[in-house]
């Protein structure tokens, strides 16, 4: 027997109001804040991903999925949003817009983890990205815009952790600073932060091994090394947020996993997060469009994992509006009133009319039991008596109540329903 492939899931029919609620949140959001969807191929260059995300990452060395196709060009399932949003702007050549240009998606994402609850092989985003500015006030804007969807989902509890990690001109003397502090910490740390040290140190501050807390704890921060540009450009940012009464913690061990990040970084948490559980986060990209091949535009973004935000509406039990079902139902019995049957739910699909039809020969309490169940609001019912009158049954499945119709009085019942 066949299985979706492990950390896959199907979203089945049921799953899909939550799914189809959280877009439309989304691309709501999107509307509000001025951005536009995008979106990118599923697959592409994996020197893409390399570059931008960085060579030292978990992302690149041990969980994007890369493949050769026929040609042998080495191509990556795409492991996140950011990238291919980059790529796209600098093909076709959005510099020329007016910035900052703002785009957004809803994609799933491919990486090769452990899976567990809430981290999966295949995930989806939601992601935007503004693109071609360095105002500050863009970081609070992105930083509003996730707290907004979030909350405009009915979600409570919320949290913002907020960190600047400098730029390439402050970075290099706090990443020094750092290795130091660690390395006369060595014999404390767990084999794993002994490689960071040497390959990724950042991300030592981001391990949750227990005998690694401490030295993390008390090391250097970031926010101390900052150059003038980037201390001035943090300030302003938390005082925009401020502004904006939108809480926020400082966090001094937030770095994020990918490497193309300059000065804001942040993440989402929700209500009790866990390790794992950041709904979202993001933070400013200075360098990426020219580390592209791009005219130097320094930008800013975030992204939510929404099958995470789905967990979360089930665990905090927000209800979400229902999707649509079929309007109408229509059982038939006999040969005859069956050739109706196919010819009625035709002229009123015609009229944009949802309909079900009964197939098979099946009782009519079989039939009935089928409209139930896919809550249909009415049944129309033609047997043999309709088709001597050359009436139609209608039948509100909610009251029960039943009336028989010519063609054109049913058609006025039903638009008037609707
Ligand atoms: P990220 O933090 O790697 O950032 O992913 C964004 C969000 O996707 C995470 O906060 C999490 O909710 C969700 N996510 C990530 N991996 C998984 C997984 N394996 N299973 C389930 N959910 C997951 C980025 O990808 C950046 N591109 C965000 C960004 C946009 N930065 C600037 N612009």
């Amino acid at each position: 027997m066949y299985r979706a492939p492990r950390g896959t899931a199907d979203i089945l029919p049921e799953e899909q109001a939550y799914w189809r609620y959280v877009e439309a949140k989304a691309a709501e959001a999107c509307q509000l804040y001025g951005y536009q969807r995008l979106d990118t191929p599923l697959f592409e260059e994996a020197a893409l991903f390399t570059r931008s995300i960085g060579e030292g990452t978990d992302i690149v060395t041990k969980e994007m999925y890369v493949f050769k196709d026929r040609s042998g060009k080495a191509l990556a399932l795409r492991p996140e949003g950011t990238a291919p949003v980059c790529r796209a702007y600098i093909e076709h050549g959005m510099d020329n817009l007016p910035q900052p240009v703002k785009l957004y998606y809803l994609a799933p994402a491919f990486r090769y983890e452990r899976p567990q609850a809430g981290r999966y092989r295949q995930h989806h985003q939601f992601g935007c990205e503004a693109i071609g500015d360095a105002d500050p006030a863009l970081d609070a804007e992105v930083i509003h815009l996730a707290c907004q969807f979030f909350t405009s989902l009915g979600l409570r509890g919320i949290t913002v952790q907020l960190n600047s990690i400098g730029c390439r001109a402050c970075r290099p003397a706090y990443v020094k600073a750092l290795k130091e502090h660690y390395q006369e910490r060595a014999g404390d740390i767990c084999p794993d932060c002994k490689t960071r040290l040497e390959k990724n140190p950042l991300r030592l501050l981001d391990c949750k091994r227990e005998e690694c807390q401490q030295v993390a704890d008390s090391s250097p921060r970031s926010t101390d090394y900052l150059c003038a540009d980037c201390r001035s450009h943090f300030r302003a940012v938390t005082e925009y947020l401020q502004s904006l009464t939108l809480p926020f913690s400082l966090n001094h061990r937030l770095v994020r996993g990918l490497d193309y990040y300059t000065r804001t970084v942040f993440e989402v948490q929700p209500l009790a997060g866990g390790a794992q559980s950041a709904l979202g986060g993001g933070g400013r990209y200075d360098d990426l469009i020219e580390q592209l091949g791009g005219k130097p535009a320094p930008a800013v973004g975030f992204a939510a994992g929404m099958d995470r935000v789905v967990l979360s509406l089930k665990k905090q039990g927000i209800a979400v509006p229902p999707l649509p079902s079929p309007g109408v139902f229509i059982a038939h019995l006999g040969n005859e009133a069956k050739t109706e049957a196919v010819k009625l739910a035709a002229s009123l699909r015609a009229q944009g009319i949802g309909v079900v039809m009964a197939t098979g020969d099946r009782s009519l309490k079989a039939q009935l039991r089928q409209a139930d169940s896919l809550s249909a609001g009415y049944a129309i019912i033609i047997g043999d008596e309709e088709i001597k009158e050359r009436k139609l049954t209608l039948r509100n499945m909610v009251s029960g109540e039943q009336q028989r119709l010519s063609a054109a009085e049913l058609r006025e019942a039903l638009q008037r329903a609707a």
